[in-house]
C-alpha cells in the first residue's frame, strides 16, 4: 500500500471507506454571512415584488396617473373624473356645449363669476327657462345634477369647470357647496336665469 491513501483506505482490503468529519465551521458561518445579506438586499431592494415596482410602464402619462398628487390637482382629477361621468354627456368633454342639448360652459360668465355662491345653486337645484350664456338665449331645463353628489365631488367638479379649456376662476371649496346646499333646502326648485342674476355671485 502506498503512502497516498494510508488514511483513505482500510488497512485490511485496501477499499476506500467513508469517515464522519465535521463540516469546516467557516463554511457555517460564510454560508449564514451570505444569507443574512442576501435577506438584507433583497428586503431593501425588492419592494416585496410589487408589481407597480417591476411592471413596464407603457407611457409617462401612465407613470404620471400613480403618482401621488398634490392637493389642487388631486381635486382637479376628482373633478375631471365626476364632470366626464355626470356634466359631460350634455356640456361636452371639451366644455364647449351641444347644440340643443346644452350651453358651453367653457368662457360661460355663470362659470366664471366671481364668487362659487351664484354658480353652486345651477348644479344644486337646476336651471329652468331662459337663460343667456354667452350673449346666446337658451331656454331649456337642467335637473339638479349635481343634488345627490357629495359637497366634495360638487366642489371638486365646479372647480374643474372653472380651471379648464381656457377658463379661469377661483376653487369651490366644499364648505362653499354645503352652505348652498343649506340655503336651498330639502326640496330644491330649478332657478330661471333672472332668478340666478338676482342672487350674490
Ligand atoms: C341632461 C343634460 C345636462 C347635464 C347632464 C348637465 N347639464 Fe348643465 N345645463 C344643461 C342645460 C340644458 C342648461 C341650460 C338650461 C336652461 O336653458 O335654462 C344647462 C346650464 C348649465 C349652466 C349655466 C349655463 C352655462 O352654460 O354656463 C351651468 C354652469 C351648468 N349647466 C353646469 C353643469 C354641471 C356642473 C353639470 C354636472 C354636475 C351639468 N351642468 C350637467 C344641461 C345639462
Amino acid at each position: 500500500m502506498s503512502d497516498e491513501n494510508k488514511n483513505c483506505c482500510s488497512p485490511e482490503t485496501g477499499e476506500p471507506t467513508a469517515t464522519r468529519s465535521s463540516a469546516p465551521m467557516w463554511i457555517i458561518v460564510v454560508t449564514l454571512v451570505l444569507l443574512f445579506t442576501g435577506g438584507l438586499f433583497l428586503d431593501s431592494h425588492s419592494g416585496w415584488f410589487d408589481k407597480n415596482v417591476y411592471a413596464p410602464y407603457q407611457s409617462r402619462e401612465q407613470l404620471e396617473s400613480i403618482q401621488p398628487k398634490s392637493g389642487e390637482k388631486q381635486l382637479l382629477a376628482r373633478g375631471k373624473a365626476v364632470y366626464e361621468s355626470v356634466c359631460g354627456i350634455c356640456h361636452g368633454s371639451d366644455g364647449l356645449g351641444k347644440p340643443g342639448q346644452a350651453p358651453a360652459l367653457a368662457g360661460s360668465e355663470w362659470v366664471m363669476a366671481k364668487g362659487a355662491s351664484r354658480l353652486a345653486h345651477i348644479p344644486l337645484a337646476g336651471v329652468a327657462g331662459a337663460i343667456q350664456v354667452g350673449g346666446k338665449d337658451w331656454n331649456m331645463n337642467m335637473a339638479a345634477m349635481g343634488a345627490a353628489l357629495p359637497d366634495e365631488d360638487v366642489a371638486a367638479v365646479l372647480t374643474y369647470i372653472r380651471s379648464s379649456w381656457g377658463n379661469k376662476a377661483d376653487a369651490v371649496t366644499a364648505d362653499d357647496v354645503k352652505k348652498v346646499r343649506a340655503e336651498i333646502g330639502k326640496s330644491p326648485q330649478p332657478y330661471s336665469g333672472s332668478q340666478l342674476l338676482k342672487m350674490p355671485e
